[in-house]
């Protein structure tokens, strides 16, 4: 076998399980942390090792979890039925190269330190396999790692299998184990179901491995979050939380002002610019880029969109797939859907909704409007209530609004329609027809002017 084959790498993730304690009939790893799937974040942190193959033991939800990731280039392994973490590796050891390097991964623990996990593959090697511990205030629930009295590691007891001495036990084992695959296979065929559970337990290899005389290398993790499982929604909120407070740390290392590092929910991939600053109780999901010296004001959601310098986003919009040109002034509440593109200094006020529309420079939408598939020029004023009609019931239409028009208060724009340059639109009006440029449009009925009129009086009903 060439050294390139012995040294090499393949990642066993463990993806198969159900899930139980999340009473959900989501698979475990496909519910979401940080917006993403468990298995989303587990695959990620174990390619930044470059192996091989990623091999992902699947089974219960089979056809939701690889719909989910067809895109991704990993090898599926299917596990029909979920006989334990022993027989799921078991399971997937024909697919690998006798003589590679294995690290087994669970898919319900999702924020590994991948430079932990390499210094974990290093210490394995031939007849000697490498555990990954950590100590828990609360090991409640995770198998515990039983050391002989020179300190080696011995086995690993699971929690329903566990003495009251050994639940005493705070050292815990993460899951995480790097052997030599022909090692693992032939450990693994002594492993038998004769536990609490029925269940095949890779955990069990630890023992077989030592019986045979092998010494079994441990590494203990600096920071136990990381290596923290999902089986319950309480770990999952927990989790969220750690990562939310790490992420918002990172931030803040980097100069985004958060004024409550507790209070800020970031999803997907987020980029700063310098002095941005961000208010309480925000959601960002990326991939989102903001630019320099951006403000981003208490209770809003921006999604897919690239904000531009000094934007200024104030309390409770929701932003999604728009690109927003500098200086912009947004909010408050308003609604930004997908397809919007703005120039610099464009102001979009209270109760605006727009959609897949184009602002030119300058121009200001401030309150209570649609503007729906138009393309507005620079210096545009549209007046309160203005509501671009693109949808006759069955088609979505254009509206072309051309540069400095004026479009007074509570008109309706009836698309498909276009505004020459200069237009007014005089408030109150229903504008059927294209208004050429520099021109009054007036589509309103005539206000009428009765003198004397008596109101009508109440008749004498006795
Ligand atoms: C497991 C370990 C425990 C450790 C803990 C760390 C065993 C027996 N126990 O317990 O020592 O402290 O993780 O988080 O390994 N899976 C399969 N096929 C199966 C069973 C499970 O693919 O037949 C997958 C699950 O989808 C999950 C992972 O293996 O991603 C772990 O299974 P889980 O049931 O969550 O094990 P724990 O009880 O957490
Ligand atoms: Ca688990």
């Amino acid at each position: 076998m060439s050294a390139q084959v012995e040294q090499s790498l393949e990642v066993i993730v463990l993806a198969a399980g159900k899930g139980t304690r999340m009473y959900s009939d989501l698979p475990k790893v496909l519910h979401e942390l940080a917006g993403e799937p468990l298995l989303a974040h587990v695959l990620r942190c174990v390619k930044q090792l470059s192996p091989r193959a990623v091999h992902v033991v699947y089974g219960h939800g089979a056809e939701a979890v690889r719909s989910r990731f067809q895109s991704e280039k990993v090898n599926w392994i299917l596990q029909s039925e979920q006989q334990g973490t022993g027989h799921a590796v078991k399971t997937a050891l024909p697919s690998l190269h006798p003589d590679s390097k294995a690290l087994i991964v669970y898919g319900d623990v999702p924020l590994a330190d991948p430079v932990e996990l390499s210094a974990l593959t290093e210490a394995a090697d031939a007849g000697k396999p490498a555990l990954l511990t950590a100590k828990l205030d609360n090991p409640n629930g995770y198998g515990r790692v039983i050391r002989m009295e020179n300190g080696s590691v011995r086995r690993i007891v699971e929690q329903k299998d566990a003495g009251s001495a050994e639940l005493c036990i705070t050292e815990v084992n993460t899951g995480f184990v790097a052997a030599k695959v022909s090692d693992l296979a032939r450990w693994l065929e002594r492993v038998d179901n004769c536990n609490a559970q029925k269940e095949y337990y890779l955990t069990d290899l630890i023992a077989v491995a030592a019986n045979e005389g092998c010494a079994i290398a441990d590494k203990q993790v600096l920071d136990a979050a990381t290596v923290q499982g999902v089986n319950s929604k309480t770990d999952l909120a927990l989790l969220e939380r750690y990562y939310q407070r790490k992420r918002a740390g990172t931030y803040l290392q980097q100069g985004v002002t958060i004024i409550d590092p507790g209070r800020l929910d970031v999803r997907g991939e987020v980029v700063f610019g310098c002095d941005c600053v961000v208010d309480v109780n925000v959601v960002l999901q990326g991939p989102l880029q903001f630019g320099d010296g951006v403000y981003i004001e208490a209770n809003s959601i921006i999604r897919r969109s690239t904000i531009g310098d000094h934007v200024h986003i104030k309390p409770h919009c929701v932003i999604e797939g728009a690109a927003i040109g500098p200086k912009a002034i947004i909010g408050p509440f308003a609604r930004i859907r997908p397809g919007t593109k703005t120039a610099d200094d464009v102001h979009i006020g209270n109760f605006v909704e727009v959609k897949n529309s184009a602002l030119g420079s300058g121009t200001k939408v401030n309150h209570l409007s649609y503007v729906g598939d138009s393309t507005v020029g620079s210096g545009v004023n549209i007046g309160a209530g203005v509501i671009t009609c693109n949808y006759d019931g069955k088609h979505k239409h254009q509206t072309q609004i051309g540069d400095n028009v004026f479009v007074g208060s509570d008109s309706q724009l009836i698309a498909p329609v276009k505004l020459g340059d200069g237009a007014i639109v005089g408030a109150g009006s229903t504008i059927t027809h294209d208004v050429p440029a520099d021109t009054l449009a007036l589509g309103r009925a005539k206000q009428k002017l009765v003198k004397s009129r008596r109101r009508p009086q109440k008749k004498d009903s006795g």
